[in-house]
C-alpha cells in the first residue's frame, strides 16, 4: 500500500475498505490534499491489492489495523459489525465516522452516542459534527429523501397528518459487494423491481426519527425502494401533500439551501447522469395538477457511493478536522 505520511497531513483509516463504500473512501482519500491513508482493512479480501482512485491499496485484517495511528477512522463495515469496531477505534483514541446504520437515529441506544452527519440540516448540526467523537453518516436513501423533505417541513408546508410517499430506485452497488444470487447480472439486467415493500426497509426508522427533528412528526411516510439495473445512483420521487398551492414549487428548496456547495436546486428533472461520481444532491419540485388537495412532487438524485456514503463521510470528517467542508470532494 502506498502510505502518504506527510507532516501536514492528517492520518485516517478505513475499516471495510474492500467494500463498495470503503473503496470509494480510499479513492477520495487518495486525492484529498489533507488526509493520508494510515490503513485499509478487509475481511475475506485481506491481503489483496486493488486500485482505489490514484493509488494501489493493500488490505490488512481488521485485527491488524493500527487504530491509534489514525485521527479519524471511517467505519464502512456492515451494520451490526460496526458497533464493536467503533468502540475499539474510540478506545484507541480515534474519532469515528460510521457509515453503517448502527449509530443512526431510530436504531436504539447507540444513536445517543453519535451526531447524525447531515451538515445541510443547518448550522447547529454543522457545529455538532465539528465537535463530535462519533458521527453517524446518513444512509443513502435517507440522504436523497430527507434533504428534499426538510425544507418543506421546516417551512410548515407539509399538510397536517400528510401521507408522504417516497419511491426511490437505487443502482446495485447499494447492496454491497458480497455475492448474492438475486444480484447476479442475469437477475438484475433488463429488469426493475421493488423490494422492502410495506415499510420494511431498514432506512425507514432513520427517516422517521429524523423527520421528527425537523417538524414532520405528524406525517406518515410510505417508503418503497426499487432495484435499478445500473451500478450507481439513486433517484427518489417524493409525493408530499402540502398546505397550499405554490406558484414556484422550487422556491422553498432554494430558500433553504441558498449557499450549499453540495445541493443543486434546478428547474429541470435531475438525472443520475447529473450526479454520478459527484458529492451532490440535485433536486427539483413541481406542483401536481388535477388533485383535490395541493400536492407537490419532489425529485432528487444522488450517487449512493459518494453523497450517499463516502463523499458525505469525508464532508463530515472535514468538519471534524476544521477543514473547509469541500476539501478533496468531487463537486
Ligand atoms: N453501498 C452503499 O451504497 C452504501 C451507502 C451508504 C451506506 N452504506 C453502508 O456502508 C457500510 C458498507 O457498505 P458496502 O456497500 O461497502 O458493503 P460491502 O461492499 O459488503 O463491504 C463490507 C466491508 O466490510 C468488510 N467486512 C464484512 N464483514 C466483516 C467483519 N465481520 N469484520 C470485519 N470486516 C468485515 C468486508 O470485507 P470483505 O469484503 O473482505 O469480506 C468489506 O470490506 C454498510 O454498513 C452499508 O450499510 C453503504
Amino acid at each position: 500500500m502506498i502510505m502518504h505520511y506527510s507532516v501536514n497531513k492528517i492520518p485516517v483509516g478505513v475499516l471495510g475498505a474492500s467494500g463498495y463504500a470503503g473503496r470509494e473512501l480510499c479513492a477520495i482519500i487518495a486525492r484529498h490534499p489533507r488526509f493520508s491513508l494510515a490503513f485499509a482493512t478487509a475481511n475475506e479480501q485481506r491481503g489483496q491489492t486493488v486500485r482505489a482512485g490514484r493509488d494501489d491499496v493493500t488490505f490488512i485484517a481488521s485485527d491488524d489495523a493500527p487504530l491509534a495511528k489514525a485521527e479519524i477512522v471511517f467505519c464502512a463495515l456492515p451494520h451490526g459489525a460496526s458497533l464493536a469496531w467503533v468502540e475499539r477505534a474510540r478506545s484507541a483514541g480515534a474519532r469515528v465516522v460510521d457509515l453503517s446504520s448502527d449509530f443512526r437515529p431510530g436504531h436504539g441506544d447507540a444513536a445517543a452516542k453519535a451526531v447524525y452527519g447531515m451538515p445541510e440540516l443547518g448550522s447547529a448540526t454543522r457545529s455538532a459534527i465539528a465537535s463530535a467523537d462519533i458521527v453517524a453518516n446518513p444512509g443513502c436513501y435517507p440522504t436523497s429523501i430527507l434533504l428534499a423533505l426538510a425544507p418543506l417541513a421546516s417551512a410548515g408546508l407539509v399538510a397536517p397528518g400528510a401521507m408522504i410517499i417516497a419511491n426511490a430506485a437505487s443502482g446495485v452497488t447499494g447492496a454491497g459487494n458480497s455475492p448474492k444470487r438475486e444480484l447476479l447480472f442475469a437477475e438484475v439486467s433488463e429488469d426493475y423491481r421493488a423490494y422492502g415493500v410495506g415499510n420494511t426497509h431498514r432506512h425507514l426508522k432513520e427517516m422517521l426519527a429524523t423527520m421528527a427533528t425537523f417538524g414532520a412528526a405528524h406525517a406518515d411516510l410510505v417508503f418503497t425502494p426499487h432495484l435499478l439495473p445500473v451500478a450507481r445512483g439513486i433517484l427518489s420521487s417524493i409525493t408530499v401533500p402540502v398546505v397550499r398551492e405554490l406558484a414556484d414549487a422550487t422556491e422553498p428548496l432554494r430558500a433553504a439551501y441558498p449557499n450549499e456547495p453540495f445541493i443543486e436546486v434546478v428547474p429541470q428533472q435531475p438525472r443520475l447522469r447529473d450526479v454520478v461520481h459527484r458529492n451532490v444532491v440535485r433536486m427539483t419540485a413541481t406542483m401536481i395538477a388535477g388533485t383535490r388537495a395541493p400536492t407537490m412532487l419532489v425529485t432528487s438524485a444522488i450517487d449512493n457511493l459518494v453523497k450517499g456514503a463516502a463523499g458525505q463521510a469525508v464532508q463530515n470528517a472535514n468538519l471534524m478536522c476544521a477543514l473547509d467542508e469541500c476539501t478533496g470532494l468531487p463537486t
